[in-house]
């Protein structure tokens, strides 16, 4: 049984790093032995999404294997998100390029950001790597208000998104 605690906000008592840690915990419980990578990252998509406040969209975008320098979206919780972002383009297509989480404070003053919903003022992306260190797809989290992640979300995220291909 998954411990539910609701949607939570790191204060004095619970670090951001402790909800991490906890919610790392619950998503390998519930995807161990499950091969199929969707089932995983949809898991993944929902358990971060149920565990902290400030998560309003969350959700992975695949690197497509048709067109490889193209994400499509995956499993994501929250509102609708766009279908594709080519590599380059937006928060999402940058981290694809370069390979490296990138931090957003302020989505309106990053060039070329893409807009899927006006309520994102801040976002967390984070490369997902298969285990040939390819890309496979790339963590999107956005948050309502403005400047909402740190290199505590960077340390989270990374940690979780390196057990989703394993
Ligand atoms: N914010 C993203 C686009 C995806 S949505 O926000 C769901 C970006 O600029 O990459």
């Amino acid at each position: 049984m998954i411990a539910d605690h609701g949607k939570r906000k790191p204060d004095n008592v619970m670090k951001k790093l402790d909800i991490y840690n906890d919610v790392a915990r619950q998503i390998e419980a519930v995807i161990e032995g499950e091969t199929s990578v969707t089932a995983r990252y949809a898991t993944a998509a929902c358990l971060l999404n149920e565990a902290f406040e400030y998560f309003f969209w969350t959700g992975l975008y695949v690197v497509d294997p048709l067109k490889p320098t193209e994400l499509v979206v995956g499993p994501y919780q929250g509102t609708l998100g766009c279908l594709r972002i080519p590599f380059g383009k937006g928060v999402c297509g940058a981290a694809a390029e370069t390979g490296e989480t990138l931090i957003v404070k302020d989505v309106h003053e990053f060039p070329g950001h893409i807009a899927c919903d006006s309520r994102s003022n801040s976002e967390i992306v984070v490369p997902v790597f298969d285990k040939s260190g390819k890309l496979a797809a790339v963590l999107d989290v956005d948050s309502t208000e403005i400047g909402s992640f740190d290199e505590d979300d960077k340390a989270g995220l990374e940690a979780i998104c390196k057990t989703l291909l394993a």
